[in-house]
């Protein structure tokens, strides 16, 4: 069986690694990169760290509109699933190349694999949104991370094929957690002891690009005390320069490149609270068991908000403030699954 994955985002790479490594043992897997995430240490650092097999096709899309963006992966996508023709085209979570293959493959009637299907913000202004519907509505087998997930597909009738497997993302933690405390030596070359700072990353669209939530944002980092480490998204430091704010003016704030993945572990754990706007930064706080304070009106990782390990701020300054300075003392549970959802995600394959 011949199974074409599309991905091209930093947390796409992340989630493909563990599933690739197990369904290399059983089927042919083409590799197609879209190139929408291109940077070294956006993209090739987590190849490199994590074992992922070098792609069999690099588009080299690039950045541009949703239109131009997608609409470029869907002539490159089409072009090799109707040369390769694969059984399956698999996609992972919801941007735009999520989109794209999953698009490409259903009007080829290729059957489309989503894995991290189900997630809802029930924000439709965020194009993450339009993307999961548009590819759960086109997809054949549906791999949920949480019940919630499940849930959210049974209310809009999409009961077929659909396994709660759980995340991915959790396997990959369990896999890289110890080596990531073992070999990243980030903290000494940051002179950061453990505990001692607050880790924060901001790039979502609705943050980024209104200059006035982007101010708040900075504002409530200003009014955090103590060292605050910030592993700058492009979008981000683009978006800074383009409205002119100076983020290393802000007292105590250390602005650095993207990280790989180890170095980006080593981080969170070493965190006494993460601030962030990222769906995989927010689990990964959650399986690491720092607290987290959400700079977001809503989240998709509802499991979170639950026992108090999750805060949702919103960009409004003194919420962000309060709820970092805020003392915590979460209860979690085993929400995302056993840490072996791309085992679950290949024998659900194989059965059909
Ligand atoms: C995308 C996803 C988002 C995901 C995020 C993960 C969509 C619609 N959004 O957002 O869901 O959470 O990836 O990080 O698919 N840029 C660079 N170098 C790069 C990549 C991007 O400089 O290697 C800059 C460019 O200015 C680009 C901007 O970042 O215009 C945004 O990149 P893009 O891929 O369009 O969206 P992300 O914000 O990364
Ligand atoms: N990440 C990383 N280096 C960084 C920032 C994030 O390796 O400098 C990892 C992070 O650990 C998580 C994933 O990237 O696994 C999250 O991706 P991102 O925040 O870009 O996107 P989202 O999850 O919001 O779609």
């Amino acid at each position: 069986m011949k199974i074409a994955t599309v991905l091209g985002a930093r947390p796409q790479f992340i989630k493909a690694a563990p599933v690739s490594r197990v369904l290399r043992k059983q089927y042919t897997e083409v590799l197609i990169h879209t190139g929408q995430h291109y940077d070294p240490n956006m993209s090739a650092i987590f190849f490199e760290e994590l074992n992922i097999p070098t792609p069999d096709y690099y588009l080299g899309v690039g950045s541009g509109s949703h239109g131009k963006q997608t609409g470029e992966m869907l002539m490159k996508i089409e072009e090799i699933v109707m040369q390769e023709k694969p059984d399956y085209v698999l996609v992972y979570g919801d941007t735009n190349s999520t989109l794209a293959g999953a698009l490409v493959a259903s009007k080829l009637h290729i059957p489309v694999i989503h894995v991290e299907a189900g997630l809802r913000s029930f924000n439709k202004q965020m194009p993450e949104e339009i993307n999961r519907i548009m590819t759960d509505h086109v997809s054949e087998l549906l791999f949920c991370p949480t019940e919630t997930a499940v849930e959210n597909l049974r209310k809009e009738n999409i009961t077929r094929n659909v396994w709660n497997v759980g995340d991915v993302m959790y396997d990959a933690i369990l896999y890289n957690k110890e080596l990531a405390q073992r070999q990243s030596t980030i903290l000494a070359d940051l002179s950061l002891a453990e505990q001692s700072y607050y880790l924060i990353t901001i790039h979502r669209a609705e943050n980024t690009d209104d200059p006035d939530k982007l101010k708040a944002i900075l504002a409530a980092f200003r009014d955090i005390d103590g060292t605050k480490v910030w592993p700058i998204h492009p979008r981000t430091r683009h978006k800074l320069e383009e409205y002119g704010l100076d983020a290393s003016a802000i007292p105590g704030l250390r602005l650095i490149d993207p990280v790989g993945y180890l170095d980006m572990l080593r981080l969170e754990s070493g965190a006494k609270k993460i601030i962030t706007d990222s769906g995989g930064v927010q689990k990964e706080a959650y399986f690491l068991r720092v607290p987290c304070v959400t700079v977001r009106e809503q989240t998709e990782w509802v499991e979170t908000l639950k026992g108090g390990a999750n805060i949702l701020t919103g960009t409004d300054r003194e919420k962000i403030v309060a709820a970092v300075h805020k003392e915590v003392a979460p209860v979690y549970a085993d929400v995302f699954g056993d840490g072996h959802a791309a085992e679950k995600i290949v024998a659900a394959i194989g059965q059909r």
